[in-house]
């Protein structure tokens, strides 16, 4: 299939491209690189082994843009990436927020279907489950109170499609939601590339490792875990990716609407994630216990069967090939990607 992918010069757009190749499928991305660089789509491409790949720099807000793009090429379903994800940032600027991802996907859906595709994989989150009422979490678990836009946004998201679903069965719609992305292409040429200061944890991780950050500031250990730090369930990014690809076939076979967790089903404490990064890296990682982030949970981790059962799709790597692509990745890119396009 040829895939439309919004956001694919990002994290984990830019690892998915390369698994459609791999899988025999193409891809045309779209992408305002307001948080990336079309540096890591040439990577891609060499990995991949094909001279480019088709790149246009379009707002999916944009319904010229993307008219563009559906006049110069046979879209057969859509990975929808693109959205701002600073949790932080969202709650100063919800509009913005509200504006990229909302209107932004609204427009998306427009276009696709007037072009007649209608078939869609988007990219939700497990902040969608809020304080989640189980742990494992399942796919039933109820949608929570998100405790900021960003995870609004989502949440959101995920009703407007459902709700485009029941009007129209014609449309094939998989909700992804992920559980915490991190590693890299185990090459080191692609990877996690963060505008300024790393809001999430293994990029604040390696970058103390790679001497540009003194020290990591651990959020809270008095919270009711083993350790008394936050517990997550790390899913490298490779997997994740593929995680796309079992999705596409679901969406061939016309699953209508349906929801998976992407995720390992285990979860790692905050300094469960520091001493599998010492050992993977041999590099030690100073640490100071700093007051709870707000918003943050204790606990959350998936139950990633449904995944398995229906998409044939799980998780192969392990925490210790998460840090180790991580810190390649940071190695070989001390200072992420060079931009070279003007933002
Ligand atoms: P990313 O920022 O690396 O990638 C998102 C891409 O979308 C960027 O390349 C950005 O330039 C692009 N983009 C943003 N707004 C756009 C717009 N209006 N028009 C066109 N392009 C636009 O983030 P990522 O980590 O790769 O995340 C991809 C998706 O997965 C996002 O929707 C994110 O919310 C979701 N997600 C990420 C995580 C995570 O921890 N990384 C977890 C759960 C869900
Ligand atoms: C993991 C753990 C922190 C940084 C966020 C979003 C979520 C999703 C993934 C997009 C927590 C602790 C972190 C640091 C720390 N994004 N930590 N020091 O919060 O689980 O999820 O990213 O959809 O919506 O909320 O991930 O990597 O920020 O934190 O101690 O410098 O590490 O408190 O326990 P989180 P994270």
């Amino acid at each position: 299939m040829n895939i439309l992918v919004t956001g694919g010069a990002g994290f984990i757009g830019s690892h998915t491209v390369i698994e459609l190749y791999a899988a025999g499928h193409t891809a045309v991305v779209a992408d305002n690189l307001s948080n990336s660089c079309q540096e890591s789509l040439r990577r891609a491409a060499q990995i991949i082994g094909t001279d480019t790949i088709p790149f246009y720099n379009v707002d999916i807000r944009d319904k010229a843009g993307l008219q563009e793009i559906f006049e110069q090429h046979t879209i057969d379903a859509c990975i929808h990436f693109a959205g701002l994800k600073a949790v932080g940032e969202s709650v100063s600027k919800p509009w913005e927020y509200y504006d990229n991802n909302i209107h932004g996907t609204l427009t998306l859906i427009d276009a696709l279907r007037q072009h007649g595709c209608k078939r869609m994989i988007f990219s939700s989150s497990a902040t969608v489950y809020g304080e989640p009422a189980e742990i494992p979490i399942t796919e039933n678990c109820p949608k929570g109170t998100c405790t900021n836009p960003y995870g609004w946004t989502k949440s959101m998201l995920e009703q407007i499609l459902t709700d485009l679903y029941h009007s129209d069965s014609a449309w094939n719609i998989v909700l992804l939601r992920y559980f915490n992305p991190i590693g890299a292409h185990p090459s080191g040429m692609i990877g996690e590339n963060p505008n300024g200061t790393p809001n999430n944890l293994m990029p604040y991780i390696t970058q103390v490792a790679i001497g540009q950050r003194p020290e990591l500031g651990i959020f809270g250990n008095d919270y009711p875990t083993p350790d008394g730090t936050g517990v997550r369930d790390y899913t490298h990014v490779v997997d994740l990716a593929k995680g796309h690809v079992s999705a596409l076939s679901a969406i061939e076979r016309g699953c209508g609407l349906a929801i998976y967790n992407l995720g390992t089903g285990k979860g790692y404490s905050v300094l469960d994630v520091v001493s599998a990064f010492e050992k993977a890296s041999g590099v030690k990682i100073p640490y100071r216990i700093k007051p709870r982030r707000a918003g943050d949970i204790a606990t959350c981790y998936s139950d990633p069967s449904k995944a398995e059962k229906e998409l044939g799709w799980k998780a192969l790597n392990g925490i210790e090939e998460m840090c180790r692509d991580s810190w390649n990745w940071q190695k070989k890119n001390p200072a992420g990607y060079i931009c070279t396009e003007q933002k």
